[in-house]
């Protein structure tokens, strides 16, 4: 199994190009199981969660072709509307096909998730959407089996804020008899690039990026090209990475339009940035201040830079606090950091964490793709070599990693 070894210590300069978003990438993906026609996704990220989902589709029967990072589904041929265990296991994001199933062919068979290394995560509140839109929805031997001749509009409330279980919905009703609106919704940005993508597809939706979606239905959806849109994730663990070595890095192909609460938040830190239309530069100082942070839904802090912070909170100048609100059992990357010498103390959803001056490199284990990046972020500042052990879950969200930090002159190697 392959590792990644850092030697610490390399100050980050330079620029690099930011990648199409993973978690947009995959909802839109599943758009095309809307239509009988082709779609055409320019700046899809060359992913292990991409290629997962690009084997599931063609297992059902979608034709795939791809040159780049451009991908042409067509989804005319469809026969097997269903997602094996085998794949939904390794992605729990496989869950965003049953809205497009249930809504274009009527029927959909879709394993359920269950647990992952960052909590319980059930899908509840997808199912419970899909009743109430008329579907006859039970789980059987492990799969959600959901049939409905045609969904209908309906009104749906979630009882809490999900961004798979919002763009399931959505999806869903863009082919349902009449208006869906969906209240509580996620607003991530994600959502209004699938959104965009549907509009261009034909559907009539509005609200996208508010807490109130409307959709009225389409009786058939068409072909459309779009653009995914630029991952705030990677583009936040970048502007970490350089925080954290006192760099100064220019990334291109994003900005900060979705990044304000991290950008706020490397300010308060004592970092610059600025801002272009479409590119960031970072200047950090030789030390970072410790700031405090609580995740929640969009557009308060991401749960997917938490862990990040806490790398750079690990060798920051006084004491942070850390609530995670999101996800129970998210703070794995913590024992894994203080093996690399940090001072963090968990007490249910807080960590609190006291800044050293340095840590050491040593041997860690990744545990899940966020919390991997975590490690990265520690180890390019750690004495000595770290070797981070499990990176196929870096492999699963970040396109090209070493490339892209060895061009901003990181020391770092993959090993098998
Ligand atoms: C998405 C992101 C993930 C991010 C997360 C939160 C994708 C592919 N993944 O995951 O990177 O960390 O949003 O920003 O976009 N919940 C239920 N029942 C449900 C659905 C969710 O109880 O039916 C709970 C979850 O367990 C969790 C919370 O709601 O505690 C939010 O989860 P959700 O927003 O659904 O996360 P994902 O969409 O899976």
């Amino acid at each position: 199994m392959d590792k990644l070894l850092i030697a610490g210590g390399s100050r980050l300069s330079g620029e690099i190009a930011i990648s199409g978003a993973k978690n947009a990438a995959l909802p839109i993906l599943c758009a095309a199981l809307l239509t009988a026609e082709p779609m055409t996704f320019s700046n899809v990220p060359q992913l292990k969660d991409i290629a997962t989902l690009l084997a599931l589709l063609g297992q059902m029967g979608v034709e795939i072709s791809a040159d780049g990072d451009t991908v042409t589904l067509d989804a005319s041929g469809v026969d097997n509307p269903v997602a094996p265990y085998e794949m939904v296991k390794t992605m729990r994001a496989s869950i965003l096909v049953l809205g497009p199933l249930v809504a274009r062919c009527g029927e959909a068979r879709v394993s359920l998730p269950g647990g992952c290394a960052i909590g319980a995560r059930p899908v509840d509140q997808h199912i419970k959407g899909l009743q109430a839109m008329g579907a006859e929805v039970g789980v059987e031997h492990g799969y959600v089996h959901a049939r409905v001749p045609r969904l209908k509009g309906a009104r749906l409330f979630t009882d809490m804020v999900t961004v798979t279980g919002t763009e399931n919905l959505m999806m869903a009703a863009t082919l349902a008899d009449g208006e869906t609106v969906i209240e509580n919704a996620a607003r991530e940005p994600e959502i209004v690039d699938l959104a965009n993508c549907l509009v261009a597809m034909g559907a009539r939706i509005s609200g996208a990026g508010t807490d109130v979606i409307r959709i009225q239905g389409v009786d058939r959806l068409h072909g459309a090209t779009h653009r995914i849109m630029p991952d705030r994730i990677e583009t936040g663990t970048y502007l970490c990475a350089a925080a954290v070595t006192g760099g100064d890095v220019r990334l291109t192909g994003t900005s900060t339009a979705y990044l304000d609460a991290v950008v706020d938040k490397l300010m308060d830190a004592g970092c610059e940035v600025e801002s272009a239309r479409d590119a960031i530069r970072i200047k950090a100082p030789a030390r970072l201040q410790a700031v405090n942070l609580r995740t929640s839904p969009y557009p308060a802090f991401p749960t997917d830079m938490q862990a990040q912070f806490m790398a750079l909170n690990c060798v920051a100048h006084g004491v942070a606090m850390i609530r995670e609100t999101i996800f129970e059992n998210r703070f794995m990357h913590a024992v894994e950091l203080q093996r690399l010498g940090a001072m963090i103390r968990i007490d249910g959803n807080t960590a609190v964490v006291q800044g050293v001056e340095r840590l050491q490199g040593a041997t860690v284990m990744a545990t899940d793709l966020r919390a991997s990046a975590s490690l990265v972020i520690a180890g390019l500042v750690a004495e000595g070599e770290t070797m981070i052990e499990r990176i196929y879950h870096l492999d699963r969200g970040y396109e090209r990693l070493v490339e892209k930090l060895a061009a901003l002159g990181a020391s770092v190697r993959r090993v098998s």
